[in-house]
This record gives C-alpha cells, sequence and structure tokens, in this order.
C-alpha cells in the first residue's frame, strides 16, 4: 500500500481530481426506497437510469493514523420534491469523525445520531463542516443546474453502515418548497434500533 506523500489538482467547476484510485457511481436504480416519493422514482427510473452522484478516492491502508480523502460529487436533480442526495450512513466504527470542505454548488448535510438528535447544516464554497463521531451524515444538492462538490477526510479505520438508513432513514427530509430548500420531518422514518454496523451495499 502506498506510504508516499501524495498530491493532487481538483479541477473545478466539475471537481474531478487528476488522480484518483477508485471512482464510484451512484445511480437511480442504486437508490431504490431511498425517495420519499416512490411513484416519481418508478417514472424516473423507466425513463432514464441516471446518475445521482459519483466519489472519486484516495485509497490507503486501512490502518490506525491512516486518513481516507476523496471528492464527493452530487448532481443537480429531483425525485419528486426530494432533492437529489448521498445514500448516507453511519461509520460502522461509530467513534470516528468526518471532515467537509465545501469546493463548489450549495448543499445541505443532513445528520442525526443513535440517540435522536438531528442537525442539517449549510454546504457552500469555503465552508468547512465537521461531522462528529457517532453522526450519520448524508449530502444532498439543493441548487438545481450545478454540481454540489465536496473534499472529505476520515479515519482509515471507520468503515461505512448503510444497511441502518437503507432501513430506517433519515430522521429529517431537505425537499424544494416554492423555489426553496426546507428541512422536513421523514414520514417513513422510523426508529431501527442501534446502528448495524457492517459494511456494504
Ligand atoms: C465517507 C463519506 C463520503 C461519502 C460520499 C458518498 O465516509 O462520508 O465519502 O461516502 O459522500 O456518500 P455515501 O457513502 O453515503 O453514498
Ligand atoms: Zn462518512
Amino acid at each position: 500500500m502506498r506510504n508516499r506523500p501524495l498530491e493532487f489538482d481538483v479541477s473545478l467547476p466539475g471537481g474531478i481530481p487528476d488522480r484518483y484510485d477508485q471512482h464510484t457511481v451512484r445511480r437511480l436504480s442504486s437508490m431504490r426506497g431511498y425517495f420519499a416519493d416512490t411513484d416519481s422514482f418508478s417514472s424516473m427510473l423507466a425513463a432514464e437510469d441516471m446518475v445521482l452522484y459519483e466519489v472519486y478516492e484516495l485509497v490507503r491502508a486501512s490502518a490506525p493514523g491512516e486518513l481516507l480523502h476523496g471528492l464527493s460529487v452530487v448532481h443537480p436533480g429531483k425525485v419528486g420534491a426530494e432533492y437529489f442526495m448521498t445514500k448516507g450512513h453511519f461509520h460502522s466504527v461509530l467513534e470516528t469523525a468526518e471532515v467537509y470542505y465545501c469546493l463548489q454548488g450549495r448543499g445541505m448535510m443532513v445528520m442525526e445520531t443513535p440517540e435522536g438528535d438531528w442537525s442539517v447544516a449549510e454546504l457552500r464554497p469555503g465552508r468547512v463542516l465537521h461531522v462528529p463521531p457517532r453522526w450519520a451524515h448524508r449530502s444532498v444538492n439543493v441548487e438545481s443546474g450545478q454540481d454540489l462538490v465536496t473534499f472529505f477526510v476520515y479515519p482509515a479505520h471507520a468503515g461505512h453502515d448503510y444497511a441502518t438508513i437503507q432501513v430506517a432513514g433519515l430522521r429529517k427530509l431537505v425537499i424544494e418548497r416554492d423555489g426553496r430548500p426546507l428541512v422536513v420531518d421523514n414520514p417513513r422514518w422510523c426508529s431501527s434500533g442501534p446502528p448495524q454496523g457492517g459494511d456494504g451495499i
């Protein structure tokens, strides 16, 4: 595994780094069950399996002391009234934090803890967000016509628990109302108990 200093440039607009090891592309079809408006989801998917977001990652050893980092690009759009967003996850090792730095666009980070706290933070160019340990996080692009680009960095041993959010959802949704983003309760949110841990999905 690489253990030399690493530099790369990020071209803007767009947010594509000039070097990366892994490129994940999340399409609409991989987001079944994540959006509240299931009818809109089905009709959009029937028309086109569009790309909702992409992640460029630099791979490092999953060793204590290492940091994983990369770029997240959430494309603009909505399913019904709900903006395009990432799946969202807890870290499998709950006591691990993450820092996001917004490079482009306008978004919101929707966060919550297993204990019932929730928070929504604004993402805009130049703004840094520290997601503390224990907080699930999902980025939402609230600007029509522009990608939301963030740089992220987190401990290499954190791992990802997607299953808890996939089953239970997050307590809050971000929808467009009267042309503006609005944070509302998720009518389908259900308490799933403690995060399930584990990687994958
Ligand atoms: C890593 C992290 C980000 C996200 C990325 C995509 O811990 O938070 O790199 O992985 O923004 O979101 P998810 O992983 O929720 O599909
Ligand atoms: Zn994370």
